[in-house]
């Protein structure tokens, strides 16, 4: 019997349409897959090139547990640069992927009972790893209305004597949404008022759009440097999702307690992957990449927002952010697509992948009215998977 911690983790509703649309296509079936959660772009020559030195010069050791000195450097000059934050190396951790980063962070910030307040739609992840540190996770809803974003109001309303931290992931995965300035400076007044501490995901902070402007929480105020552990990596910023190479900056004991966590449970992360993600921090030649990057994303987001737009019924708020669009499909529950009854996110994903097209059904993220589309793919096969969405759409009774 496995334990009660492991056993009450979700299966991940993303996997499941995932697998289904990779069986189809294993069996020849043709079926576009809005499912991507990482840029469909090459990890660029500059960054591989490090790897391979590093293989070269020998550089396949251990580092330090909590990452290697050269990387934490690359780190602190980051967020110095990128977001006006003064990190010294002994407040960073190097983690094996943001995901883990975030493990770490959660388990040295909450207790057993303590309450995680968590804005819905959310990146379907946190609530696990709340859970996995036996935290228990309050759910504040975010409509289209405000953007999917928390309000200082309803995160006020949420606090109870048990909450002991916030999740705040701007730009978000799965809305796209982006918070301002202003809005986080107003959730930082609510979080120094009744003590709270912060985690800010940040790691889509490279891919905005229209003008829109990255800004992170721990900025807002003394208070908040002290309580917030900015968490990112390089993932999405330079298409490395397979190195594996997460990080966070936060107050020293923070660090302190997670380094020694993580020391325990995988040790450093992989040494060649440091060795390249120090190349992706550093060289002139990121900014060129991220720069086309994002401008290839926004293309492709504009387009699909168009499209989706002229499709009767469907409704989405812009994407002003990540690679993602949530759009609202509501108002066809309750129709038919050849007899099969549509009631749900789950159900009209089941459905669309019948027709050639898979989509992430909302109820993974907290919000079953709607599903999300990735558009990390190419132009091509994003207009042939809308034009299939929408004729899937056509046939609903
Ligand atoms: C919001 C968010 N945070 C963190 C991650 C994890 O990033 P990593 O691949 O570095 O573990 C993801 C990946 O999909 C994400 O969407």
């Amino acid at each position: 019997m496995v334990s009660e911690r492991t056993g009450k983790i979700k299966p991940s509703l993303t996997l499941e349409i995932t697998a289904k649309a990779k069986k189809m296509k294993a069996e020849g079936i043709s079926v576009i897959g809005f499912g991507a959660g990482e840029p469909d772009f090459n990890t660029p020559d500059y960054i591989n090139a490090a790897a391979k030195k590093a293989i070269d010069i020998g550089f396949t050791k251990y580092t330090a547990a909590s990452g290697m000195p050269e990387l934490k450097k690359a780190v602190c000059a980051k967020f110095l640069k990128d977001n006006g934050l003064t990190y010294q190396p002994d407040d960073i951790l190097v983690s094996s992927g943001a995901k883990s980063s975030l493990y770490h962070a959660i388990c040295a910030i909450v207790n057993p009972g303590d309450e995680v307040i968590l804005p819905s739609p959310y990146w379907l992840t946190y609530p696990e790893l709340i859970s996995l540190a036996d935290g228990i996770t309050v759910y504040v809803k975010c409509e289209k209305e405000t953007g999917y974003k928390m309000t200082a109001e309803q995160f006020e309303k949420a606090i109870t004597p048990k909450t002991k931290c916030v999740i705040i992931n701007s730009p978000n995965n799965p809305t796209g949404a982006v918070y301002t300035e202003e809005e986080l400076k107003s959730l930082a007044k609510v979080a120094e008022k009744y003590g709270l501490y912060v985690i800010s995901d940040e790691i889509y902070e490279k891919l905005v759009y229209g003008g829109e402007k990255h800004y992170s929480i721990a900025l807002a105020s003394d208070y908040m440097k002290e309580h917030t552990v900015v968490v990112n990596g390089v993932s999405k910023s330079y298409s490395m999702t397979g190195w594996r190479i997460g990080y966070f900056a936060a107050p020293r004991d923070i660090t302190k307690a997670a380094s020694s966590m993580q020391s325990h449970t995988s040790s450093n992360p992989c040494s060649i992957s440091q060795y390249a993600s120090v190349e992706a921090l550093t060289s002139p030649e990121s900014e060129k990449f991220i720069s086309s990057m994002q401008k290839t994303f926004d293309e492709r987001r504009k387009f699909m927002v168009d499209f989706l737009k002229r499709i009767d019924g469907v409704v989405c708020a812009e994407p002003k952010g990540a690679f993602y669009v949530f759009a609202d499909v509501s108002a066809f529950y309750g129709k038919s697509f050849n007899g099969a009854v549509v009631s749900d996110s789950l159900s009209f994903a089941e459905q669309a992948l019948k027709k050639g097209v898979a989509v992430v059904p909302g109820a993974a993220f907290g919000d079953d009215r709607c599903i999300r589309l990735s558009y990390a793919i190419s132009l091509a096969d994003i207009e042939e998977g809308l034009e299939r969405l929408k004729s899937y759409i056509k046939e609903l009774r």
